[in-house]
């Protein structure tokens, strides 16, 4: 909340990706405390924005999108704070950065849920799954200026019964110009910062991939958008994910088939002008997830090392921050806590 109050008060045209990383980090967990905020927060806002200008999520056409839930006593609309999609019966791919809290922590397995069968939160039908493992991408460094390498994966305990979704294999150059449909339940209104508005009910936006060129522009990300992530968006801003979506999945139909381009990472405000949406690039990294969850041979040759991160996070902990390897981790089952920044 703290950030968020800071950059409310700072929406200035200076690049910082930065500023920008702590849009979400403090998104995650802090998702809870807004949420908890929103009830009150009944006063009409002038210009509204949905998911950023998307629309209800009307029929079960995502099937496949979960939402990460504190364990707490308070309904799922209290304790949404991420998105995800069910890649094989039970596992998950969702961000790295969504399984930290907004000190830097990372979460232990029992603090957080999957709900499966909640695209109205407040669904008695939704279902809540233990997650029994949770793997994060080793060059994923949550202290980093640009995050990037910002996905997990959780395995659940219990079978979801659901269908998956495809995960692309395509080159990057095959994705940009499609149609990227973003799915969550993150905050539809962000015109004040410092108390987004957000939905009980799944929302969707449509988003053009575009060039990494473009969002790193000048006027843009200025050069600091790695290869293995995805922009999209628009130049005049209007649509965008926003706090909360995080971990939830970009979709495109390609040749008729749905299948999952991005995980939802992190953006500058959201539906800024000029500042895209930035998306984990799932492509790049099928070689690491193929090493968990076996979803197909990517079509081109990914630059990226496959390596398994293996490294168990120590119930210590540890501040440091340059080092991959130290994030090459492995959160065993027990549920352990790495102890990050505050
Ligand atoms: N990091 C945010 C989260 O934790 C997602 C922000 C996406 N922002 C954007 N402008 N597209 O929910």
């Amino acid at each position: 909340m703290q950030h968020l109050l800071k950059i409310a008060g700072n929406r200035t045209r200076r690049v910082s990706a930065l500023l920008a990383v702590w849009f979400c980090a403090s998104a995650g967990l802090s998702a809870q405390a807004m949420a908890d905020e929103r009830d009150l927060s009944v006063s009409p806002t002038p210009e509204k924005n949905f998911i950023i200008g998307g629309t209800p999520v009307q029929q079960e056409s995502y099937p496949w999108t979960v939402a990460l839930a504190h364990v707490a006593n308070a309904s799922l609309v209290q304790r949404q704070f991420c998105g995800g999609s069910v890649i094989a019966d039970t596992w998950v791919l969702t961000a790295a950065h969504c399984l930290f809290d907004r000190s830097g922590n990372l979460l232990s397995l029992s603090d957080f849920t999957v709900a499966t069968n909640a695209r109205n939160l407040r669904d008695p039908d939704a279902q809540e799954h233990v997650v029994s493992n949770a793997y994060l991408h080793p060059d994923y460094n949550h202290n980093a200026n640009n995050p990037h390498s910002d996905l997990a994966l959780l395995e659940l305990a219990t079978s979801t019964g659901v269908t998956p979704v495809a995960l692309s294999t395509k080159a990057t150059e095959n994705l940009v110009g499609l149609q990227g449909t973003v799915i969550g339940w993150g905050a539809v209104d962000f015109s004040d910062p410092a108390s987004p508005l957000f939905p009980d009910q799944q929302y969707a936006v449509d988003v053009p991939v575009v060039t990494l060129d473009v969002c790193n522009a000048p006027i843009s990300y200025a050069g600091s958008i790695f290869e293995n992530q995805l922009c999209a968006g628009f130049a005049q801003g209007g649509r965008d994910s926003c706090v909360g979506d995080s971990g939830g999945p970009m979709v495109v139909t390609y040749q008729g088939v749905v299948q999952q381009i991005g995980v939802v990472s992190f953006g500058f405000g959201c539906a800024l002008p000029n500042y895209y949406g930035i998306y984990t690039n799932v492509p790049y990294f099928i070689g690491w997830i193929n090493q968990y969850v076996f979803v197909g041979e990517p079509e081109f040759e990914p630059e990226v090392s496959s390596s398994r991160g293996t490294t168990a996070i120590s119930s210590s902990g540890s501040s440091s921050s340059g080092s991959t390897s130290l994030f090459a981790l492995l959160i065993l089952g027990a549920g352990l806590f790495a102890r990050r920044r505050s």
